[in-house]
């Protein structure tokens, strides 16, 4: 097949290119598409064989669902029933944006979709390109992040042109994404709203419209429980760059120190380091260094994580170490992803 790519001005949309788009959705074609969070390759959530194509273009298995994204806030009604309170109160504070519902699902919404399952996940993402999108392709764009299972998820359509080239019909480049890091999922289809992935709408954000929500504690426990996560896919190794990741915990210096050393003693192994901007030049040794941003700026070090992972493997690293980014409100979202990429690699010095 071969992938067409189009340019959208996220600022000046060109609307006959995203109802061209939005044909090959309706026709049971891909089209990768912008969000704020990470791009997104999508189908019709509604048609059972372009999820089964979705799932053979991504190389992922057919238990992990897709999230619908919608662009009209009555569309949720016509995918999910058993919809709480609780639930309409965080759309009307986080919705259009990067928060995905899960609730139980209709009929109309094919098991190939939600990986079998009897619910389905719901995002009203604001990204002007990706809203419009939605509507010209039907209202109901199913879309994992668009890249090969197992990769970094993409933050720009280049990410997705290496992933997806050839597999797709059309990547829609709006440039690079605002956030970063995919949505917060939140589960209502049980009696109690359960938070199965950490995201830009913190668990404080969650807490501050609908009160105590209780954790996954198969993803946000301090051990591995041996207990299976609620969303299928956060048990999958992901994000991983082809170089070994550890990230490396502890006071700063001791932490250069530790870095350094393993520079010096590699060998001919290729390393790479990703820190943040005030600590580049310390390790002016290594094959490749990462600029995270400011050590203050989490909003920076979130949206630079997954494009520095794929820049390590451009560069060829064997051995990569990150320092840690606990940072106040995005902290857990983004180590959340940094520990799967390190496959829970972590060295405390
Ligand atoms: O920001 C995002 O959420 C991006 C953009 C494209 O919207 N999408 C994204 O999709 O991250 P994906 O497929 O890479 O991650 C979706 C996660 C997976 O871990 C999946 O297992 C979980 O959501 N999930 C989807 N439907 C579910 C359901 N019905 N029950 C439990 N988990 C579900
Ligand atoms: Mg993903």
């Amino acid at each position: 097949m071969v992938t067409r790519c189009i340019r959208i001005d996220k600022d000046n949309i060109d609307e006959s290119m995203l109802r061209m788009a939005g044909e090959v959705i309706k026709d049971g074609g891909l089209v990768a598409f912008p969000t704020e969070t990470v791009y997104g390759l999508g189908g019709d959530g509604l048609n059972s064989a372009s999820s089964e194509k979705i799932y053979a273009a991504k190389g992922r298995p057919s238990d992990n669902p897709l999230i619908v994204h919608i662009a009209d806030m009555n569309d949720l009604e016509k995918i999910a029933y058993d919809i709480p309170e609780l639930a309409y109160k965080l759309a009307e504070k986080y919705w259009p944006g990067p928060l995905t519902m899960i609730f139980k699902k209709k009929d109309i919404v094919p098991y190939e979709t939600t990986g079998g399952l009897d619910t389905v996940a719901v995002r009203f993402p604001s990204h002007p390109v990706a809203r419009e999108f939605i509507k010209c392709a039907g209202g109901f764009v199913a879309a994992p992040s668009a890249n090969l299972s197992g990769r970094p998820s993409p933050t720009s359509a280049d990410h997705v042109r290496e992933d997806l080239d050839g597999r797709v019909d059309i990547i829609i480049d709006s440039g690079m994404c605002d956030i970063g890091l995919e949505s917060t999922i939140i589960d209502f289809s049980e009696e109690e709203p359960m938070l199965l992935r950490p995201g830009f709408v913190s668990d404080r954000m969650l807490e501050d419209v609908i009160g105590n929500v209780t954790k996954d504690p198969a993803v946000f426990g301090d051990t591995v429980t041996g207990v299976a996560p609620k969303a299928p896919g956060m048990k999958y190794r992901h994000y991983a760059p082809k170089g070994m990741l550890t990230i490396v915990e502890g006071n700063p210096e001791d932490v250069s120190k530790y870095i350094l050393e393993q520079i010096k003693t590699c060998g001919d192994k290729r390393i790479g380091v990703i820190t943040c901007s005030d600590k580049t030049a310390v390790y002016s040794d290594a094959a490749f260094v990462g600029d995270i941003g400011n050590r203050g700026d989490e909003y920076t070090i979130a949206s630079r994580m997954f494009d520095l992972l794929r820049q390590c493997d451009e560069n060829e690293v064997d051995i990569i170490f990150s320092e840690e980014f606990n940072t106040p409100q995005l902290g857990q979202a983004i180590m959340n992803r940094l520990i799967k990429a390190a496959g829970h690699t972590v060295i405390k010095v």
